[in-house]
């Protein structure tokens, strides 16, 4: 995936981390991108403008109130420019004047004037980014749609340890790869993928669940943007940062989740079921917490859910459409049966109850099957079997198409 032909506004602003954006400067250039520096006032107290214009190959811009820069390229020229505004490092004073629109200065001003993402790559003192006034400032930009890329933990500048800092030049280079990549052999393919388990409420404090992490489900969309797709997930309750450049739906309920994958799979290519979604519900969900002597607590009544997959594989203009099968036993064969059951084109069995592997956990293995064929995927890490599973479905997803 590369950045050729992308504009990148890089925003400097005054932390220590900011020795690190020359080299982040490089790293984008060096994957295609053209890159603008912004620095904020207190960045040139760590680093000199210098640097950056010898980096990036143009002036640094650092002022609202320059005719001669305006007449150049102003600050309304550069955010229609910009591809994309990155600011690294963003301390928690631009986070909290861009949660409050604040636009006193050049980075500020731009960034509210600009219709393409924005992206920060937080880097404070750890106390500083875990105060309540800089987690509200988050909040607010994450539902506002910011990308937050970090913060990384470990040792700090300040000799302290903990969250606070900045994320490395290539990892943030390659973030800003999977936001804007449209490189890749599944660019234009729209890939729907869910992920987690779902949770079904017996009141507003119980519910019943299952032990999903979701990491093979978030690997898998990862693994699907790399390629250049269009990815959403559809999240079940899980604590895991959404991959650069998937959109994410988060869901509570089996039901929940079915209506989103619904609403969305005819505009889809590709499905990839990997939540595990409950097959049964209580059939009564108290409004009120059911108290402990009630007989109401002593049998609980369910009721099946929709089974997803085989809605969206039965729907008109299907999607491609890949399941997964956990099994503690006789895996390979109940994931035939399921494939045909459910008139899938894919399915992908791994079995769970084994140590080190499937649920919850880092590592999996996969027996991956389809109509004519199967292969295996060896244990490893989720990240780099879901790039693995991905390769094959583009196969066969092409195979399909073909025919
Ligand atoms: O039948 P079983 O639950 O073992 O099938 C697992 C596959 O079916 C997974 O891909 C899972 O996401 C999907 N599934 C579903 N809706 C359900 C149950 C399972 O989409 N209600």
């Amino acid at each position: 995936m590369s950045l050729e032909g992308r504009r990148i506004v890089l925003g400097v602003s005054g932390g220590i981390a900011a020795y690190k954006a020359p080299d982040l400067v490089r790293r984008l250039r060096d994957a295609g991108a053209s890159v603008r520096v912004v620095m904020t006032r207190g960045a040139e107290s760590f680093v000199s403008p210098m640097t950056f214009q010898a980096v990036s190959g143009h002036p640094v811009h650092d002022t609202l109130w320059s005719a001669e820069a305006e007449a150049a390229m102003g600050h309304i020229d550069l955010a229609r420019w910009a591809d994309l505004v990155l600011v690294a490092p963003a301390t928690a004073n631009v986070m909290a004047r861009l949660a409050h629109g604040l636009a006193d200065d050049l980075l500020t001003t731009l960034i509210l004037a600009t219709e393409s993402p924005v992206c920060i790559a937080p880097a404070m003192n750890h106390q500083m980014w875990l105060h309540p006034a800089t987690q509200g400032n988050l909040t607010v930009l994450e539902d506002r749609g910011v990308a937050i890329m970090g913060p990384g933990a470990g040792d700090q500048a300040c000799g302290e340890t903990g969250p606070g800092r900045m994320l490395e030049p290539q990892d943030l280079a390659d973030r800003v790869q999977l936001l804007l990549g449209r490189a890749g052999t599944l660019a234009g393919v729209k890939v729907l993928v869910t992920a987690g388990p779902t949770l079904e409420d017996l009141d507003p404090v119980r519910f019943l669940g299952n032990r999903s992490s979701g990491k093979m489900g978030f690997a898998v969309a990862e693994a699907a943007r790399r390629l250049g797709a269009e990815v959403t997930l559809v999240a079940g309750p899980v604590s895991l940062d959404t991959p650069a450049g998937v959109e994410r739906v988060n869901v509570r309920s089996a039901q929940e989740m079915y209506a989103a994958v619904m609403q969305r799979a005819a505009d889809s290519d590709i499905y990839v079921g990997a939540a595990a979604v409950a097959d049964f519900r209580p059939k009564l969900a108290s409004e009120e917490k059911i108290k402990k002597g009630t007989e109401d607590f002593q049998t609980i009544e369910l009721v099946r859910n929709p089974d997803i997959l085989a809605a969206v594989a039965g729907s008109e203009n299907a999607p491609f459409t890949v399941g997964f099968a956990a099994e503690t036993s006789d895996v390979e064969q109940y994931a035939r049966g399921k494939l045909d059951k459910k008139k899938i084109d894919m399915i992908a069995a791994n079995r769970v109850g084994v140590d080190h592997q499937g649920f919850d956990c880092g590592d999996n293995a996969l027996t991956v099957l389809w109509n004519e064929g199967r292969q295996d995927l060896a244990l490893q890490p989720k990240s780099s079997l879901a790039g693995a599973l991905m390769q094959l479905v583009e196969e066969r997803f092409r195979t399909a198409r073909d025919e």
